[in-house]
């Protein structure tokens, strides 16, 4: 058995807030995109960039998170072959299209259009996927374009005007939620960077929850300074954006970080008094746990966060969301 590696782009431009992917038109008259084999010494993202621009001389942004990995055999020359192909999603950059020897054609299309016209069914799926995140992507840009403009609206103002947007894939089905930025966040403009996210990090990867599959960001999005936690009233004022953030990313798990999240969304709620403790409610499972900066307060915590984290990689990983 053969092993082949490949990599490519699913291109889009934007036409009329309508997004429309680029297809190459193989010469046996199949759809497909830029990809092709990932050469020695290369990542996947550099064998897709390159094979897009061989393919098709064009250039793309990357659109950061997305990742589709697929499998699938077949037999070439009476081999069997094992194929991986890792598919990124990419806006288009630079152009104009133009095709190798290898294709005999190109088209851009509209996702109903694409959806009838490809044969592959992985190919479906990652155009499926991709879709949505278009989707979901504008839809999150739109509410955090909304809400850092808060402090200019609002009466009174006493947290940073930085907006700090939460980080991760915005299809995930896992979304961490914090209390409010501080200073390192408030100065990078990345939610848990600082020594708290280092901590965070480090809790992830032992409970074996990779960091780039999930969504983080927290319940006030901006920072309240010398670290106070956000008055009442701060909260109030941010969680409708908090909730609109959510509808569009559409969890299936919310963990909540420390006290602050955890009441915001369960009156009464301790993370000391309920770490651990898992709530399924309107086909949401909410996880509660302690903030890392606790753990990083008080060392004894490191255990029981560790061992939330563990619990609920678990709750994820036993329904195939991890
Ligand atoms: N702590 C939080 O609760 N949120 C951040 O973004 C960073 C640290």
């Amino acid at each position: 058995m053969k092993f082949d590696y490949s990599a490519g782009f699913i291109v889009y431009k934007m036409v009329k807030e309508k997004a429309m992917f680029l297809f190459l038109i193989k010469q046996d008259g199949t759809y497909d995109v830029p990809k092709g084999i990932i050469e020695k010494g290369e990542s996947a993202e550099d064998a897709a960039t390159r094979e897009t621009r061989e393919e098709a001389n064009v250039s793309v942004e990357k659109i950061p998170f997305f990742k589709r990995k697929g499998r699938f055999s077949f037999y070439k020359r009476k081999e069997r072959h094992l194929k991986e192909l890792t598919l990124f999603l990419g806006r288009f950059k630079r152009g104009p299209v133009k095709i190798s020897y290898e294709h005999k054609g190109y088209k851009w299309m509209a996702y109903g259009e694409a959806m009838e016209k490809i044969g592959y069914k992985d190919l479906k799926e990652a155009l499926d996927s991709a879709n949505d995140y278009i989707g979901k992507k504008a839809e999150i840009d739109k509410i955090n374009e909304d809400y850092s403009g808060l402090p200019k609206r609002a009466k009174k103002w006493n947290l940073s005007r930085t907006f700090v947007q939460g980080i991760g894939p915005v299809n995930s089905r896992t979304v961490f939620l914090g209390q409010a930025p501080g200073a390192e966040e408030d100065a990078q403009k990345i939610p848990f960077v600082g020594r708290s996210g280092k901590l965070l990090d480090s809790l992830l990867r032992r409970s074996g929850i990779r960091r780039d599959c999930i969504y983080i960001t927290s319940v006030v999005q901006f920072f309240p300074p010398r670290n106070r936690i956000p008055s009442r009233k701060e909260i109030v004022l941010c969680m409708p954006f908090l909730l609109r953030q959510l509808k569009a990313i559409n969890p299936k798990y919310i963990v909540f970080l420390g006290n602050v999240s955890a009441s915001a969304f369960f009156n009464g709620h301790k993370a000391v008094a309920h770490h651990g403790k898992v709530i399924t409610k309107d086909g949401v499972t909410y996880m509660f746990t302690l903030h890392p900066a606790a753990v990083l307060r008080f060392k004894k915590f490191e255990v029981i966060m560790l061992s939330d984290l563990k619990k609920f990689s678990n709750i994820m990983r036993n329904s195939a969301d991890l």
